[in-house]
């Protein structure tokens, strides 16, 4: 990667700085930059997660704005700073708006602002719905890697909810080693299990692909199980469905309901986030007014400080950070500037001379 002050705003021998410039980075580009790049981009995301479990970061509390006329709808706000050698800071800006989909649209949208470390400016906006789905689901391989050493490495995947997350989180656990000998699906809307079902057909799968029609059976058939739907409040509630102690990515953070994560050794990216906006963690702390459950961030497994048990199910809860937009928006916009198709805006910062 090249350094951030190669292409960024910085101060010239005179005492002068250059001329800032702005970038606009279209999703096109983005994918690009991206695409094919599982391991390197799982790679970064555990290199975030170490900055920032030494304190190499700024993540404050996301800002969740909603509005009382659209209750399902939300724009939330996650600013962030990270340190390394590829020191950035910025903004994600990021929609959810579910209604969308029965419109044909995806339900998230979002940008992200890069800012220079030295001198604040903003230096570019990245499309980033593809951003944040390639840091969730890079940040999800990861934890399937992490919290399955010293257990038994699943081999039947169940994907709960099959929206544009499941997808992602598909291609980079597949990108990144993942062979499995069953993929089970389940949604509440059949179309969207099939287009998942058409989607892992195009990527090549040699796994048995069933659709589940019962929640309860696509939890019972796998041993790594991921949560990616849009519920809002807990809608699994049986313990005994995960006596076979899977695997659990709950990334959707609000399916499980409280006694589900009392019976399981519980990880999260970062335990101040998780335990925020009623998500199920946040549950089980308003019930039990402690946070015993958590057995440590996923960060405390790579650093050998926790070690998930074999003899209980392991969920994995993240909040997603702002910091992993951020190294993944920054090796994008590092992507971009190497291959010559950075697309600048002239003239976008324009009072530049204090007295004109
Ligand atoms: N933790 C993180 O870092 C992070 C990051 C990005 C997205 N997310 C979350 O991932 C989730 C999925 O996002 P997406 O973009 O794929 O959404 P999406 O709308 O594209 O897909 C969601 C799917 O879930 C299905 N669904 C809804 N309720 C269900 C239920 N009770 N049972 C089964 N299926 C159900 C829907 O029919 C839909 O197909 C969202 O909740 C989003 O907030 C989390």
């Amino acid at each position: 990667m090249t350094d951030l002050l190669s292409s960024a705003p910085r101060p010239a021998v005179s005492g002068r700085a250059d001329a800032p410039t702005f970038a606009v980075i279209s999703g096109e580009q983005v994918r690009q930059a991206l695409s094919g790049r599982e391991r390197q981009l799982v790679e970064l995301v555990e290199t975030a997660y170490r900055l920032h479990g030494a304190g190499e970061s700024v993540n404050p509390p996301s800002y969740f704005l909603r509005f009382p006329d659209r209750p399902t709808a939300r724009i939330i706000a996650l600013p962030a700073a990270i340190g390394g050698p590829d020191r950035v800071d910025g903004l994600k800006w990021i929609s959810s708006f579910p209604d969308n989909v029965g419109a044909g649209l995806p339900r998230a949208s979002a940008v992200l602002i890069l800012n220079d470390h030295d001198t604040g400016y903003p230096f570019a906006c990245l499309e980033s719905s593809i951003i944040s789905a390639t840091r969730t689901a890079a940040s999800a391989a990861l934890a399937a890697d992490w919290l399955s050493r010293g257990r038994t490495r699943p081999t039947r995947v169940g994907f709960f909810g099959t929206g544009l997350i499941a997808r992602y989180i598909h291609t980079f656990l597949a990108g990144t080693g993942w062979d499995f000998e069953a993929v089970g699906v389940h949604d509440v809307s059949a179309d969207s299990a099939e287009g998942y079902c058409g989607y892992l057909r195009q990527a090549g799968t040699t796994a048995r692909i069933t659709v589940h029609d019962s929640a309860e059976d696509l939890v019972r058939a796998s041993d790594l199980v991921v949560f990616a739907t849009v519920a809002g409040r807990p809608h699994v509630t049986d313990p005994a469905l995960f006596s076979h102690n899977p695997l659990v990515l709950h990334v959707s953070l609000r399916d499980l309901a409280p006694e589900i994560l009392l019976g399981s050794a519980n990880f999260v990216d970062d335990v101040e986030h998780c335990l925020k906006a009623d998500t199920s963690p946040h549950l089980v702390e308003q019930l039990t007014g402690n946070r015993d459950f958590l057995n440590g961030t996923l960060e405390d497994v790579m650093a050998g400080r926790a070690a998930p048990p074999t003899d209980r199910p392991v969920v994995f809860s993240p909040f997603g950070l702002g910091v992993l937009d951020l190294v993944v928006g920054k090796y994008v916009y590092d992507e971009v500037s190497r291959t010559g198709d950075l697309r600048l805006i002239d003239d976008f910062f324009h009072e530049l001379r204090r007295y004109g």
